[in-house]
């Protein structure tokens, strides 16, 4: 990967700017600086290698060089997204699992926005905000794939398993060609964000779709059931024991299928 390369991979693509980093600590962080800068609306960093990758709660994403895909696009939400910028991490899974799905790769998202290839993940989103007062100023969704088998964690730094296209897929995977399909399926997704249509897209690919699980929302108590699906506003809905609907909306929310 270099800048000439990524320049041609992504050229039909309408970028706001593009920068790429042979190494960096995080893109989030260097996009997060460029939006508070004025970057323009759909401008991407790219880098080849993170030494301080970021992960959801504060854990750490491996990025070693050379065998991953680690982005991070900003977007200038206009005033009819704002209302649904919470949406905005499952529009990167979604388009991640479309940009799969052209390789033959059927994935799923364990909601809100990681994606597995076979129940083991192999890519997740991080969406980070920029705030001018109480207005959402810009969004940074930050997407890391595993690639090469060598990006995947050890098994004993992982909280969930983990796996990688190049194995999945038997063959390489050119990193660049997935790349620009993840963002133009973004920006194809993205006019639809909030849509019934959105709304399904999302809600077929969920993973563990009337399995059983454990969740952990911040100030609830853990608790268990089935998934019965997704809410108007993208809430996660399980069936409890007693046949009650619980809604887990956007938060700290870890999700574990029960074996
Ligand atoms: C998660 O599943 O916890 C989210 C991981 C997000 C990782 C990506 S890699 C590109 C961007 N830069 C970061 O530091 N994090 C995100």
């Amino acid at each position: 990967m270099n800048n000439r390369l990524l320049k041609a991979a992504l050229k039909d693509l309408p970028m706001g700017g593009l920068r790429y980093l042979e190494r960096v600590g995080s893109t989030n962080d260097v996009a997060l600086a460029w939006a508070a800068d004025g970057a323009a609306d759909f401008s991407l960093v790219v880098s080849d290698e993170q030494t301080a990758g970021r992960g959801r709660g504060g854990r750490r994403w491996y990025t070693p060089p050379g065998t991953a895909l680690a982005f991070s696009l900003i977007l200038r939400p206009r005033s009819v997204e704002h209302e649904k910028a919470a949406l905005f991490s499952a529009l990167g899974a979604v388009a991640v699992v479309e940009a799969l799905g052209q390789r033959a790769l059927q994935a799923e998202i364990k909601w809100p926005n990681d994606v597995l290839l076979r129940r083991r993940k192999v890519c997740g989103v991080l969406t980070e905000t920029v705030w001018v007062g109480d207005q959402i100023d810009s969004l940074v969704i930050g997407v890391g794939v595993n690639v090469a088998s060598s990006s995947v964690p050890p098994a004993e730094q992982l909280t969930f398993p983990a796996t990688c296209l190049e194995v999945e897929a038997g063959q390489e995977v050119d990193r660049l060609s997935l790349l620009h399909d993840i963002l133009f399926a973004l920006s194809r997704w993205r006019p639809r964000l909030g849509t019934s249509a959105f709304q399904d897209a999302w809600e077929r690919r969920l993973a563990f779709r009337g399995e059983t699980v454990q969740v952990w929302a911040e100030g609830r108590p853990p608790c268990s059931g089935q998934i019965a699906g997704l809410g108007q506003d993208g809430s996660l809905l399980l069936r409890s024991s007693a046949q009650e609907i619980l809604s887990f909306p956007f938060g700290e929310v870890h999700l574990r299928p029960v074996v």
